[in-house]
């Protein structure tokens, strides 16, 4: 499909990568650019709509999707990161925020807006995921599974919704420079060339963006996973445990 004409809604578009994602699909020609946020008074990208909207809120969900019935390209970009370890995070709480946000927001949105799509001639539905989709670190734990969560529903959906003719793409990535990944100090993607992947793979027809080269690393080593990825990372994390007071 073509972004320009198409009419898109981005969650979490009032900072970070929703803001890019905002900021470009207006620059490509979108007619009319859905700003979602919790707090939409953040949104004041030029040409952006605010609306309010949190994803773990399902009568607003659905709301949304009444109120924004003319919706082709659905940005599923809102997330949380909250660093937490399986086994020595303090408590459940972070890891049920992710999954809360990041899985089941996300599937809220798919679902809500799937009928929306069928009746705007198919169109598409983009959600955020990451590398971590791929593979677990303990310093991100339960945020990856979560991310595992989403890339698993992102297939599912894609053929659920193929009849119906609704592009569905994964977007993977390392780190982008944002607020999420302010506290890691390694060289990070831009929002703006996630954002531009993400829109040329929309308009090529392709279900899948490995938007850096450690993404498309990771993917591939993926059947070798026991001897190629995890080794430096349990090297890595056993230093870490061992250097820890
Ligand atoms: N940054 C990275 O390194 C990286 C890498 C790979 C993938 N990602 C993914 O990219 C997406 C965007 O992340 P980012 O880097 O832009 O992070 P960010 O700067 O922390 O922004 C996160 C956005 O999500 C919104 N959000 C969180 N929970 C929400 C909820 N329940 N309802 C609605 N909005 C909610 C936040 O809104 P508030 O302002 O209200 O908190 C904010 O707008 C996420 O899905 C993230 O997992 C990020």
């Amino acid at each position: 499909m073509k972004i320009a004409g198409s009419v898109a809604l981005v969650t979490g578009a009032n900072r970070g990568l929703g803001q890019a994602y905002a900021r470009g699909l207006v620059k490509a020609g979108a007619a009319k650019v859905y700003g979602a946020a919790r707090n939409p008074a953040q949104v004041t990208e030029p040409g952006v709509t605010p609306v309010a909207l949190d994803i773990t809120d399902p009568d607003r969900v659905a709301q949304v999707a009444k109120e924004c019935a003319d919706v082709s390209l659905l940005v599923n970009n809102a997330g949380v990161l909250r660093y937490s370890t399986f086994i020595g995070a303090p408590s459940l709480d972070g890891a049920r925020q992710e999954m809360e946000t990041n899985y089941f927001g996300t599937l809220s949105m798919c679902r809500a807006f799937a009928p929306v799509l069928a009746a705007n001639g198919g169109g598409a539905i983009v959600n955020m995921l990451s590398v971590t989709s791929f593979y677990t670190n303990p310093f991100n734990a339960s945020y990856g599974a979560s991310k595992a969560a989403g890339w698993s529903l992102t297939n599912g959906v894609r053929l659920e919704l193929h009849h119906q003719g609704t592009l569905v793409v994964a977007v993977h990535a390392g780190f982008i420079d944002t607020d999420m990944a302010a506290l890691v100090d390694v060289p990070k993607l831009s929002p703006e060339s996630v954002a531009e992947q993400v829109f040329a793979a929309v308009e090529a027809g392709q279900v899948e963006v490995l938007a850096d080269e450690r993404t498309r690393t990771i993917k591939a080593e993926l059947s070798r996973d026991q001897e190629l990825i995890y080794p430096p990372i349990q090297e890595f994390w056993d230093a870490a445990v061992k250097g820890s007071p």
